[in-house]
This record gives structure tokens, C-alpha cells and sequence, in this order.
């Protein structure tokens, strides 16, 4: 394991004849985010772990300022790995100017996340485009735990022409189902119980969708999940991405939820086909 902050200095000691995987990340790292090193790994010679807080996806600057940063145990966390390199930069080697470059994502920005964090995936994708631009690597690998920023990472890189393989790679779940995340180690113990019922809960709509072919969740599902105690439902909805990008692949519906337990925001998603 080798740890740059200069992408010039990271980049002077990967041969570039290599096949490189790209990993890019924002830290705390957990096993979901090992999940994507490992296959990277396994598929490529060299792999780059991006480890960098993107301020530019940020709509909301308290969310920037408390988003966990442990540098020092992410590293413990992949020390033992061969063939990577981590890049871990300041603002300053990745921005000139701090601010997203705009992007035509059709109507993905607009819906679900797009509506409830304006500017979010403009900031994504300014950061993963900039990644692929600086490392130019083979395959890129991104978690389906956030299925619709891996929707517009693909949306960007179709219509920007650019030359790298989207890898999806399934969501680690927790023990209760819970999709692991750097947030979850904001959750107080009775919280943590709370979040455990949200994968049932999209669990229970695909039985329901399995039987009778479902375009809405049953409001009664709604309600008794809103009715948890410390839980704030942003969005339970179920969509198909690829109609609101012509760049994506029909994939098929798939249940998206958003909601606070206290004050931790959980996103999570599954397939219903
Ligand atoms: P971050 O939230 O750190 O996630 C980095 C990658 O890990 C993303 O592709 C995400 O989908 C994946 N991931 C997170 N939790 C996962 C889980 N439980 N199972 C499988 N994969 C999981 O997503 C970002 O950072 C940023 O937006 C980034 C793409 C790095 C751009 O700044």
C-alpha cells in the first residue's frame, strides 16, 4: 500500500501499461467499501482507492463539516492489501475552483435524491469525472447501495464519450439487513434497532410486488413505516431509472427510500425483479 496526496507524485509510480481499477471513495471506510477494493483487485493489476470528502456534492454544509473523517484507520483498513494505491489529496490538488460543473443527467437529478439534495449529483459527477480524467483507469467501481449516483455515473460517462467500464457492485448489509455506511456509526443503540426494520420494510413491498405488479408503495406501508419512533420518511417510491435517463439499460423497478432516523440520514434501495 502506497499513499499519495499529489495525484502527479501517485501517478509517476503506476506503469501505465497496467490494467488499473479505480475505487473512489469519501472514507470511514467499512466492509461495503472493502467489497469494491476486493473486486477491483481481483479484476485488475493496480488499483486506485480514492479517499477524498467531495465538498462540491454537498447541499448542506453542517452534513460537510460532521461527515466522519478517519484517515488513519481507513489506512490500518487496507494496509494489507497488495497492488493499491490510496490518494488521499487536499481540495487544492483536485480543484482550481471549488465549484460542479453542470451536467446534462436528463431527469435523473431530479428525482428521489436529486429532489431532496439539489446539486448533489452535479457534484458527483464533477468529482468522478475529474477522477477518471487524472487516472484514466480501465474499470471503475461503484456500490448499487447508491443505485441512482452508479445511474448517473453511467448517464455521464455514455453521453461525455468516456472510455472506462462501470463495474456495479451489490450493497453489504449489516447482520438486520441494514446497508452498512459511514453515517451508521452516528446512530445511537435505539436508533441502530430502528434502521434494522428499513430493509424489511423493502422487503415486504417485493413480496407484495411479486404477487400483483405494484407501481406505488400501499400507502398502508407508508404510514406504519413513518409511524416508527425517530423515523422521518423523506421518499418510499418505487421507480425505473432507465426512464429518466436514454443512456441507462432497462434494469427494472426497483423500491428507493430515503428517511432520518434522529438525525442520521439512511438511503437504501432493492431490486424487484
Ligand atoms: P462513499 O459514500 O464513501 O461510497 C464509496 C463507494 O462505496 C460508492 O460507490 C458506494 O456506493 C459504495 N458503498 C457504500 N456503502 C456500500 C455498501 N454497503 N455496499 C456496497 N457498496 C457500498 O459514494 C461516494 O462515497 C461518493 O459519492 C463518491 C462516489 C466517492 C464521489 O465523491
Amino acid at each position: 500500500m502506497r499513499v499519495f496526496s499529489s495525484h502527479k507524485e501517485l501517478l509517476k509510480s503506476v506503469d501505465s501499461n497496467k490494467q488499473v481499477g479505480l475505487v473512489p471513495t469519501m472514507g470511514s471506510l467499512h466492509k461495503g467499501h472493502l467489497s469494491l477494493v476486493e473486486r477491483a483487485l481481483s479484476e485488475n493489476e493496480k488499483v486506485i482507492v480514492t479517499i477524498y470528502v467531495n465538498p462540491t456534492q454537498f447541499n448542506d454544509i453542517s452534513d460537510l463539516k460532521k461527515y466522519p473523517r478517519n484517515l488513519e484507520s481507513d489506512l490500518d483498513k487496507l494496509r494489507d492489501y497488495k497492488n493499491i494505491f490510496i490518494y488521499s489529496p487536499t481540495d487544492e490538488d483536485l480543484y482550481e475552483e471549488v465549484v460542479s460543473k453542470n451536467y446534462d443527467l436528463e431527469n435523473l437529478d431530479k428525482i428521489l435524491e436529486g429532489k431532496y439534495r439539489p446539486g448533489h449529483f452535479n457534484g458527483v459527477a464533477t468529482i468522478v469525472e475529474k477522477l477518471f480524467d487524472i487516472f484514466n483507469p480501465n474499470n471503475a467501481y461503484f456500490g448499487e447501495k447508491d443505485f441512482q449516483q452508479l445511474s448517473v455515473i453511467k448517464t455521464m460517462v455514455k453521453k461525455l464519450s468516456i472510455s472506462v467500464n462501470i463495474i456495479s457492485c451489490e450493497t453489504i448489509r449489516e447482520a438486520d439487513g441494514l446497508a452498512m455506511s459511514s453515517r451508521n456509526k452516528h446512530m445511537t443503540s435505539e436508533e441502530r434497532l430502528i434502521a434494522g426494520k428499513i430493509n424489511k420494510f423493502m422487503i415486504k413491498v417485493k413480496e407484495i410486488y411479486k404477487n400483483k405488479k405494484i407501481d406505488k408503495v400501499p400507502i398502508s406501508i407508508i404510514d406504519e413505516l413513518d409511524s416508527l419512533k425517530n423515523c422521518k420518511l423523506e421518499y418510499f417510491e418505487i421507480e425505473n431509472l432507465s426512464k429518466h435517463s436514454s443512456s441507462l439499460t432497462d434494469e427494472g423497478d426497483r423500491i428507493f427510500i430515503a428517511c432520518w432516523i434522529g438525525k442520521t440520514r439512511i438511503i437504501d434501495n432493492l431490486a424487484l425483479r
